[in-house]
Formats: C-alpha cells, structure tokens, sequence
C-alpha cells in the first residue's frame, strides 16, 4: 500500500477526491487529511473535511487544522464554484461525528513524515501553505518524503490568463515546494479539464444507489453549474481527484518529466508555473507533468471506487 496524506482546501473535487482515496479500490493508506486556506475559510474547509470523514466512513483518519492565510499574500477564496459552506449541493451532517485534532497541520505533517521510513506521499489538492511551511520549519522531512503528488498549475489558468487557482493564492508557497528537490508529480489544468464531470457523467453515476454515490452525485450537480456560469465550459473538472486516480492507477495518465518554475514577481503572471514543455530553457527537470488522461479508463475507476462502498 501506499501511505498519504491529504492536505486539501474541501471543496467538491478536494472532497470527492479523499472518497477515492477512501474507496475499497484504493491502496491507499491515509495517515491524515490536513486542511488549508483556499476555496472557502480554512475553518469551513475543516468542518467539510470531518463532515467527508463521516459520510466516506474515515472513522481513525486524524483531521488537523492547518494556515489560514497564505505566507505573505491576502487570502483569496473561491466561493462562487464551492458556494458558500465550500460544498453546496449535498445535505451536509450538521455535526460531524468527531472533531480535528489538537495539532496545527504542519505539526502534524512534520511529526508523520519524521516518524515515517520514508514512504509518506503527499497529496495536497489546495494551496501549498502547509506544505511550504513544513519543509521551513522542519527541512530534516525534504528527504524523507516519498514524493508530493498535486493538483495546481498547468499551461494556462482559471484564476487569472496565466495562474491555477491553487498557485495563485500562494505562490511564494508554491516556489519553495517546488525548488525543494522532493519528487512532485503535477496534475494542471492541462490534464484535470480532461476530468470533465458532465450531465452524461451525473446520469451514470446516479445509476448507483448508495449514500455515498448519492452524495458526490449532488456535489457534481453544483459544481457542473458554477463552473458552466463562471467559467463557460460544458461541465465541472474534478481537477483534486486525478492525484487520487493517479496513486490508484498511473497508467490512466501521460506524464512527462519537464522543468517548471514559479512565477511569483511577474505583474500580469503571478502565480504561474512556467512549464518547460519544449526544454527550451536547458534546465534539469524537476517535475512529472500530466499532459492527458484516458477518459474512458479514468471514468471506470470512478464508478468503480463509487460502486466499491455498496460491498
Ligand atoms: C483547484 O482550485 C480549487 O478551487 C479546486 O478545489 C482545485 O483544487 C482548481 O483550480
Ligand atoms: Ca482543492
């Protein structure tokens, strides 16, 4: 199995993605699910993960609390996709069954990875806030990360003509963790608008009767209209969960092994990674992009790990 864990802003696709990771289907073993500033308030963003804990049935999966605010920026949320608790769309337990942990996120993070051989992934599906302030406080876990696999950036952006959303918010976060010579494979733009939720996708699943397909059924109604109305296109990417499907099937993806930097000082680009797609910069690579997705095969996966909470 592979250990995780899941630092993450929940958010629809963030949370649709810890319900993969917590599929039957999924060797994954999450050692935590640490949360962050980003879609909506890290407080909300807290409260959603323990509300996913509960309907996903992650009963000994520690939740911890992590920054609320970027390292140096103001915060920026994105509550016109995620609405306003950060996941509209689905009854929401009112009172999740347990509460987060008395440790700050990058405590935790840094606690897990030290105690570790050496085989913890991460997977942060928002801001890289935690992740940045981890390697700052403790740079002892750097080589003791097995490698970080995330959802941010891409060759163009949603937030402004040139950023992600996940790096825009804090790039100078993002700057340190990806000059930080831990392994990162990135899932952008590029590949995640390729994970196309669409009425077609709703219809299929909808054909599964459980609590849990019921639920990411109703989150997929609400993002597939947010990101119709505020982005223009025919459906919700459900960007987070291809780090998921990824760690539970490579092979549904093309990646490949490029330069890429981040942009933190430009007036019109700020928070773009700059990625070296061609090798025109003459740089040793430092990050396995994913380029494409098998729709066919990544959609099975799906409605496999849905299907896997029936029995
Ligand atoms: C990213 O931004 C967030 O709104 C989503 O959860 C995803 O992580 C996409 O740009
Ligand atoms: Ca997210």
């Amino acid at each position: 199995h592979t250990s995780v864990i899941l630092d993450c802003d929940p958010g629809h696709d963030d949370a649709i993605s810890i319900i993969l990771a917590a599929s039957k289907i999924s060797p994954l073993e999450i050692e935590a699910i640490t949360t962050v500033a980003g879609n909506v308030d890290v407080e909300r963003n807290t409260l959603n993960a323990l509300r996913v804990c509960d309907i996903a049935g992650l009963t000994d999966v520690p939740v911890a609390q992590g920054s609320s605010k970027p390292l140096l920026k103001k915060m920026e949320v994105a509550e016109e996709i995620h609405g306003e608790t950060g996941l509209e769309g689905p009854a929401l337990p009112d009172e999740p069954s347990k509460q987060a942990v008395d440790q700050h996120a990058v405590d935790m993070i840094i606690d897990k990875v030290m105690a570790s051989d050496g085989d913890i992934t991460l997977v942060p599906t928002g801001p890289l806030t935690n992740i940045a302030l981890a390697m700052i406080r403790e740079p002892a876990i750097i080589p003791k990360i097995n490698k970080i696999v995330l959802m941010g950036g891409g060759t163009f952006g949603n937030w402004t003509p040139a950023a992600e959303f996940n790096i825009y918010v804090d790039a100078e976060a993002a700057k340190i963790v990806f000059e930080s010579g831990v392994p990162i494979t990135m899932f952008g733009l590029d590949v995640t608008h390729q994970a196309l939720a669409t009425q077609e996708t709703v219809n299929r699943l909808s054909a599964i009767d459980h609590p849990v397909s019921h639920f990411v059924v109703d989150l997929l109604k609400f993002f597939i209209r947010t990101n119709q109305d505020v982005f223009g296109m025919d459906g919700g990417p459900i960007h987070d969960a291809c780090t998921v499907a990824y760690l539970i099937d490579p092979s549904i993806f093309d990646v490949h092994y490029v330069h890429v930097a981040i942009e933190t000082r430009g007036e019109f680009t700020y928070g773009m990674t700059c990625v070296d797609t061609r090798g025109v910069t003459n740089r040793e690579p430092n990050v396995n992009v994913a380029y494409q997705l098998d729709h066919h095969r990544f959609w099975n996966l799906f409605e496999k790990a849905l299907k896997s909470y029936s029995g």
